[in-house]
């Protein structure tokens, strides 16, 4: 009989709460224990754990956020700490480890999987997280931006103004990079390509002078110099962009919400795909999803490889929106 535990890390995202479930439901129907650790690595530090049963995860499919609670732990950076997560699962009798997070938490997975059986699985709304296509909740993530664009695109129609909306991401123009080509944007604004402030502006005027009746911009936050001064450039050449400038910094609404089709049946997937690895002694792996499959990628090429954002979607986005004429980089 094996006792396994499982802990969501670093900031939630819509299908923790599935993941979770079928880790628990998957090793349950093996004869194994399962054994929930509360707000992440703090709670493998506090010896804060719960016994689950079938039962204990049981209608929590549909809901966005972790009933285990997550964090971002800062002690668990430090060797002292690690010593101590790693005396209290020993003395617990545990025999491996589940972690479900993004970058951060994944990179701490790597270096704790050096001292204890782990496997990672990937959750994060940023979808940088090396060696998977998509991470579990990143979907969910791209469809409530996409409500929100829709939306702000009638109201800015209705006036005709430009808004520049803000999307999460961290690092990664993946939010910004897939609702902006997928809501229609204007322009989009990500780290991973340059673009001027002086060029949106002259993608505004252009815009305004063919008569649009709106102007939206997603910018991943990410992107530099960043949202609040491409704002303030703007507002000072109003003469010149014509149309009125607002901002919309959509923020923490992108975490939350109920887990989309897609994002229940990869973090379903994932945490069965999990449980497999433990019964096969596969650790110090991660749980990728590459061409729709299932694969094991190694946590130590997790932590270290960078995720590289595929511009084919910049590119088809830059056709979209009609500026390759006027020379435009279309790819
Ligand atoms: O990594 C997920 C994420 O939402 C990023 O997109 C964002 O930069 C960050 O977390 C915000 O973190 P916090 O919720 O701790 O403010």
């Amino acid at each position: 009989m094996k006792r396994i535990a499982v802990l969501s890390s670093g900031g939630d995202c819509p299908g923790l709460n599935p993941a979770i479930r079928a880790v628990v439901r998957s090793a349950i129907s093996y004869g194994f224990e399962v054994w929930g650790v509360r707000r992440g690595y703090e709670g493998l530090i506090n010896d804060d754990f719960e016994e689950l049963d079938a039962r204990s995860v049981g209608g929590i499919i549909g809901h966005g956020g972790t009933f285990l609670m997550t964090a971002r732990s800062k002690r668990f950076l430090e060797e002292h700490y690690r010593t101590e997560a790693l005396r209290n699962l020993h003395r617990r009798g545990i025999d491996a480890l589940v972690v479900i997070g993004g970058n951060g938490s994944l990179t701490g997975a790597a270096v704790f999987s050096k001292k204890f059986p782990l496997v990672g699985i990937p959750g994060s709304i940023d979808n940088d997280v090396y060696g998977t296509d998509m991470a579990i909740g990143v979907d969910t993530a791209l469809n409530t931006v996409l409500d929100a664009i829709d939306k702000i695109r009638d109201t800015a129609s209705s006036h005709q103004r430009a808004f520049l909306v803000e999307t999460m991401g961290r690092e990664s123009g993946y939010l910004a990079l897939a609702s902006g080509l997928g809501g229609g944007a204007e322009a989009i604004l990500i780290p991973e390509k340059e673009m001027s402030m002086e060029e949106v502006a002259d993608l505004m005027h252009m815009a305004y002078e063919e008569g649009k009746s709106h102007f939206l911009a997603v910018v991943a936050e990410g992107w530099k110099p960043g949202t609040a001064a491409l704002a303030n450039y703007l507002r000072e050449r109003q003469n010149y962009v014509e149309f009125k400038i607002r901002v919309t910094v959509l923020g923490h609404v992108q975490r939350g919400g109920v887990p989309s089709a897609f994002d229940r049946l990869l973090a379903t997937r994932m945490g069965a795909r999990a449980v497999e690895f433990v019964r096969e002694g596969k650790f110090g792996q991660m749980v990728g999803l590459q061409g729709g499959k299932l694969v094991a990628v190694p946590l130590e090429k997790v932590a270290s490889e960078r995720k590289k954002l595929n511009l084919e979607y910049y590119y088809i986005a830059r056709r979209m929106e009609q500026y390759c004429l006027s020379g435009a980089e279309c790819g």
